[in-house]
């Protein structure tokens, strides 16, 4: 029997329909090969039908799981992965998005990032030293300073800094802001200058000045909180409330440091200087990057760890009291006090290189604990600085900085910032004991760090209160295991623990808050 290619489509999409119809119409005496073709023709049909099924259904199932994904690239064959968050597709050959691409490629290290530094010739030969600090081409670091002219270069700083590149000429862009500078428009161009240059394999370009000091491995850590494959324009605002009512608080600091996802910059790249002309009258270079962002649609996303610190004075309120997230830049070095008393600036920061190496998730997070036979309350900055109060101050009084800065109108003013501060003491008695680390090292039998911290020796008040006198402690002894994927979890304060307490010394461990553990004073 012949089918011609209408009836086996009619009899395939209605099998059940088409055959038991023929089958009526046909008598029990008929030949058997006739009952065997329209046997076989049946099976075929069901086999068919199941195909098509099937191939519908596993079609339906890629519309609804990757129409907004974009264009689909061939698996990936990884064993980890496979056995992993990807297991149940194993046994298909299938496609996936760009999405799941980027979640399972290689995590951002810094060989993915290119840094532009805004340097300009005149303040050069002082401001590098900054960046000598952080600068680690060892460790496969990308970036360009870019200034405004040719300066001196030495051989013997071959290594030590990144390569140095002039600025395009943008004499024919127009600025017409009477307290700034038009320098504002060379920096504002560096992302567009730096992409331009076509480095390969770059997830970000991350901006900062060369005032700016990084810690990279907690820029790392931010960053791959961040698919780069999306448009990012991460930072942070000032700490200063009326300069983000200036500028604003949608706008990434340029001295702070922020960081622009490389599929940010190509779109930027393409309407930058256009978007430049719209703006004569802004000042500087961040706000000009912000109105092109604006443009694009793009906010700010807010990493709290990046610092632009328009503050005067001491940071050490700031520092003491750090928010509960890693620590990416410090900036402004030039304007406020050097870090550790008794060093000039580049030594402070030199000395906190020291617990960077160590366990940089950690640095300057924040832990309160109470040394209860003596009724002190016990405020570590990991890294940094110890405070001891007489009292009990609760945690929501400590975490807050207390105001050892002026803002950036040099005025002590509670009003002026963009967070909660309260003053260095609210009585005499509570002016806080601070201890300045001096020095720390691994413990390698302990697998945990060491670090002490000696006592600033300043006048005190005459406190009457009959308590336990801070003032004989000589030194803090601060135990902590390194904890790099402190960040991976979800945010929280570590815990520290008095371990002894002698006239002399107190010995503190800090890490990962135990079951139940709370900071309060507890019966042992
Ligand atoms: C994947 O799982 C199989 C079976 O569970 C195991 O034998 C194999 O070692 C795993 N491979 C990897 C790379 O984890
Ligand atoms: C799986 O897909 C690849 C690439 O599209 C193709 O070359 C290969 O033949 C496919 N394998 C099977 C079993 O279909
Ligand atoms: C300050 O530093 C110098 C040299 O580093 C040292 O000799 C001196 O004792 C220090 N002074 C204080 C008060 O710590
Ligand atoms: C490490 O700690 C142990 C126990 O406190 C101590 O005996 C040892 O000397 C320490 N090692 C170093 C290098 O400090």
């Amino acid at each position: 029997m012949k089918v011609n290619q209408k009836d086996s489509d009619k009899i395939f999409w209605d099998p059940m329909k088409n055959v038991g119809g023929v089958g009526g119409n046909n008598s029990q005496n008929k030949s058997l090969p006739k009952l065997m073709i329209w046997l076989i023709l049946f099976v075929s049909a069901t086999y068919v039908v199941y195909t098509i099924k099937l191939l519908t259904t596993s079609r339906s199932c890629e519309d609804d799981i990757f129409r907004h994904h974009g264009t689909k690239m061939p698996i990936l064959v990884d064993k980890n992965v496979i056995n992993g968050t990807l297991g149940s597709y194993s046994g298909r050959n299938r496609s996936l998005s760009e999405g799941e691409m980027s979640r399972i490629e290689k995590k951002t290290g810094l060989e993915h990032i290119v840094f532009g530094i805004a340097a300009s010739s005149k303040l050069w030969s002082k401001r590098k030293s900054y960046i000598k600090l952080w600068w680690k081409p060892e460790l496969k670091m990308r970036g360009i300073v870019w200034l405004d002219s040719k300066v001196k270069n030495y051989p013997n700083e071959k290594g030590l800094l990144p390569e140095l590149r002039i600025s395009e000429d943008t004499s024919k862009f127009s600025y017409k802001n009477k307290q700034g500078h038009r320098s504002a428009i060379r920096i504002s161009r560096i992302v567009s200058e730096t992409l331009r240059l076509g480095m390969e394999n770059v997830r970000w370009f991350v901006m900062g000045d060369d005032d700016t000091v990084f810690v990279t491995d907690n820029l790392v850590r931010v960053l791959n909180k961040y698919d780069h494959n999306q448009y990012y324009y991460i930072g942070s605002s000032s700490e200063s409330h009326l300069q983000n009512i200036y500028f604003s608080y949608g706008m990434a600091y340029g001295g702070g440091g922020f960081a622009i996802s490389y599929p940010l910059a190509k779109a930027l790249v393409k309407m930058q200087d256009r978007c430049i002309q719209r703006y004569p009258v802004l000042y500087g270079s961040d706000d000009r990057m912000q109105a092109c962002m604006a443009e694009l649609g793009v906010p700010l996303t807010r990493e709290v760890g990046f610092h632009q610190y328009d503050v005067y004075g001491n940071l050490f309120g700031l520092l003491a009291a750090h928010p509960v997230a890693p620590l990416v830049t410090l900036h402004h070095l030039d304007v406020v006090e050097p870090i550790f008393p008794n060093a000039t600036r580049v030594e402070a920061l030199q000395r906190l290189t020291i617990p960077i190496k160590l366990d940089s998730a950690g640095l300057m997070q924040q832990s309160i604990c109470y040394d209860k036979d003596k009724s002190w309350t016990v405020s570590v900055s990991w890294g940094f600085a110890i405070q001891v109060f007489r009292g009990v101050l609760s945690p929501r009084e400590v975490e807050m900085p207390s105001r050892t800065f002026l803002n950036w109108y040099r005025r002590a003013d509670y009003t002026a910032y963009a967070f909660n501060t309260r003053p260095v003491m609210r009585n005499i008695c509570q002016k806080p004991f601070v201890f300045y680390m001096t020095k720390a090292k691994m413990n390698h039998s302990l697998e945990e760090t060491v670090s002490h911290y000696t006592r600033h020796r300043v006048p005190h008040p005459v406190c009457k209160w009959k308590m336990a006198d801070p003032a004989e402690v000589d030194l803090v002894e601060v135990h902590k295991k390194p904890d790099p994927h402190l960040w991976d979890r979800s945010p929280r304060r570590s815990c520290c623990r008095i371990m002894s307490s002698t006239k002399k010394k107190i010995v503190v461990d800090v890490g990962h808050c135990r079951e139940g553990e709370v900071s309060e004073i507890t019966s042992q």
